[in-house]
């Protein structure tokens, strides 16, 4: 089973510097007149990242790093540089969540300012529904304590447009009653009857829906805590690159994902809606799944999506 360690890594944004020709980022002032902006050394957060070896979540890390807060990140793989301390965790076991928030824990000071839940697969097996839905929801649930003790704290959690495709409810529901054995079970029992496409859409379903839930109680909005959830369309990734190389996969990917505006994104056009939304400029947005996806929902779901 793997574990958790934790380390410190030189990259270029090492705890709040800003990399050389990187944007003096801007101040704000906050309810109450206080000056709670981003930028400086006053306004530096500590953000946690999940995922932040690859894809969005480095760019995340990077561009957080990028603009004077201290970055850690988390990933079960190697964190090479996305720009401050690094955690090894497997976010798709109980003792590799608990040790991720040990962990931040000792390298936030027992507080941090913001958290991105953004470590994820894009397997077709029942496995997945671990990291995808279980281990995020363990980031961000894990992680609230010290969201609490932070200043101008945020969360948020990467989903998916794939929220939106058909999706088992065996597996939501098992994911929402926190029953993990469960989930893995009805998301086996899909692959076997040739449904695995199920297993990634339901669990971030389930994602989605745990933010809904979660950010309008006294634990997130009640603690001043804004929770919400993006939701990108096809983003160049290692996770999306076997939907792209495969022809007929990537056929399927631009029926399944239509997205009219812009075309596929790059990780770095991800980065700043998450940014704002963790940042303390956003006050009152909680609750919301934000879509970033060139138009996909709006094709998919239509004006009747609302
Ligand atoms: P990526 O493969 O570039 O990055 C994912 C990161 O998560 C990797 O660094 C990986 O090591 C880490 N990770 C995987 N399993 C882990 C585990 N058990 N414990 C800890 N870390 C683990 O992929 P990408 O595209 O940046 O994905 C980030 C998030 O964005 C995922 O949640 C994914 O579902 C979501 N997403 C991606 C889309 C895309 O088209 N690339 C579209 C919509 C959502």
């Amino acid at each position: 089973m793997a574990g958790a360690e934790t380390e410190r890594t030189e990259g270029p944004g090492e705890w709040g510097a800003r990399e050389p020709g990187a944007p003096e980022a801007e101040g704000s002032v906050g309810p109450g007149g206080r000056s709670v902006g981003p930028g400086g050394r006053d306004g530096a957060r500590t953000c946690l990242v999940t995922g932040a070896a690859s894809g969005i979540g480095r760019a995340v890390a990077r561009r957080l790093a990028a603009r004077g807060h201290r970055v850690i990140g988390a990933d079960i793989a190697d964190i090479k540089d996305c720009g401050g301390a690094a955690i090894r965790a497997d976010l798709a076991t109980v003792e590799g969540r608990a040790l991720l928030v040990e962990a931040a824990a000792e390298l936030g000071g027992g507080r941090l300012d913001a958290v991105v839940a953004c470590a994820g697969v894009g397997v077709f097996d029942a496995d997945a529904v671990r990291v995808n839905g279980f281990g995020a929801i363990a980031t961000l649930a894990g992680l609230r304590p010290l969201l609490a003790a932070g200043r101008d704290p945020r969360a948020l959690a990467v989903a998916s447009l794939a929220a939106v495709h058909e999706t088992d409810p065996a597996i939501v529901a098992a994911v929402l009653a926190d029953d993990e054995e469960a989930a893995v079970a009805a998301s086996q029992a899909a692959v076997d009857r040739g449904e695995a496409r199920l297993v990634y859409a339901s669990a971030k379903r389930a994602l989605v829906r745990w933010v809904r839930r979660a950010a309008v109680t006294d634990a997130w909005a009640g603690a001043g805590i804004p929770l919400n959830a993006v939701a990108p369309g096809i983003v160049r990734t290692p996770l999306s690159r076997p939907l792209l190389d495969d022809p007929e996969l990537h056929a399927l990917t631009d029926a399944s994902v239509p997205m009219p505006l812009h075309g596929y994104a790059d990780p770095e056009q991800i980065a700043p809606l998450i940014d704002h939304l963790t940042s303390p400029e956003n006050t009152h947005v909680t609750g919301q799944v934000v879509f970033v996806d060139g138009g996909a929902d709006a094709v998919l779901r239509g004006e009747e999506g609302w």
